[in-house]
């Protein structure tokens, strides 16, 4: 089972509309820039792309972008955003805990897996078999670049109920977010509950659940030390002056080099 299911795939883009994908994807390149050897800048392999907001963007600096998430429906969604002139990216339908096992056909110089998709990934097992993918896929050198959800923040400051509304020209959306908290895993389960309501007085109801881990940060770096992988960097964002990492950091993005 996976999650974004059909008519909530349709909506991602919708929910995430304001979140700023052009300057992470900016930072992420500033990034590869800065700590991947010259030579090795040019193809990337995407895991739990969502519906190719960063690989639209990235695929603008040129990368050769391999992009894949569990979600048909996601999938779905960047081929109907595609256009003639990005040739240069690839959506497939992959599941990234079965990545050792699949062929693209080359291995990558880099890898980046955002917005805390990591944490869909709920078991000790699966994750470190993420990390084995990743490995596996990587050139020598490679850099993974990816992003979890910090459970500091998540404990201290978690919403149990949050309602958000979109005024659209046509129809008006209303989506309920009901989070609950099973601390002993580090996860968190959200209800979503989707309204939409049209001019002519229908409405459409979808509900979908979701659940994600959040990590402590040394807990991470003992998975990722796991799998010969050195931690270069890390931030509390997508910003370089965010180094201080504390209860208010929420996401972090981390930056590995393949040993
Ligand atoms: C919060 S969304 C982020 C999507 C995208 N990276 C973005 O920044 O908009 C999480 C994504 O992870 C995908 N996902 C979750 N578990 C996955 C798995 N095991 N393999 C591949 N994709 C997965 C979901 O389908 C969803 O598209």
């Amino acid at each position: 089972m996976s999650s974004y299911i059909g008519r909530h795939a349709q909506l991602y883009d919708i929910f995430y509309g304001e979140k700023n994908y052009q300057k992470e994807a900016d930072f992420v390149h500033t990034m590869i820039q800065t700590y991947a050897q010259p030579n090795q800048r040019k193809n990337l392999l995407e895991l739990a792309c969502g519906t190719g907001n960063h690989a639209f963007c990235l695929a603008k600096y040129g990368y050769e972008i391999t992009a894949l998430d569990y979600s048909s429906d996601m999938i779905s969604r960047t081929k109907e955003k595609m256009s003639d002139s990005q040739a240069n990216i690839h959506f497939q339908v992959a599941d990234m805990r079965q990545l050792s096992a699949l062929d693209f056909g080359q291995t990558f110089d880099l890898a980046i897996c955002l917005f805390d998709s990591i944490g869909y990934v709920l078991h000790n097992e699966a994750i470190n078999s993420v990390f084995d993918g990743v490995y596996r896929q990587l050139n020598p050198y490679g850099l993974f670049i990816f992003e979890f959800w910090h459970a500091p923040a998540m404990l201290k400051s978690f919403d149990p109920v949050r309602v958000k509304r979109w005024k659209l020209d046509d129809r008006e959306i209303l989506r309920i977010s009901e989070t609950s908290l099973d601390i002993s895993n580090s996860t968190s389960t959200v209800l979503y509950t989707i309204y939409e309501f049209f001019a002519n007085q229908t409405f459409s109801l979808l509900q979908e659940s979701q659940r994600n881990r959040f990590f402590q940060l040394q807990e991470m770096i003992s998975f990722v030390k796991q799998h010969d992988f050195e931690v270069v960097k890390y931030f509390g964002g997508y910003d370089n002056l965010l180094t201080q990492i504390d209860e208010q950091t929420w996401h972090i993005l981390m930056i590995l080099k393949k040993n």
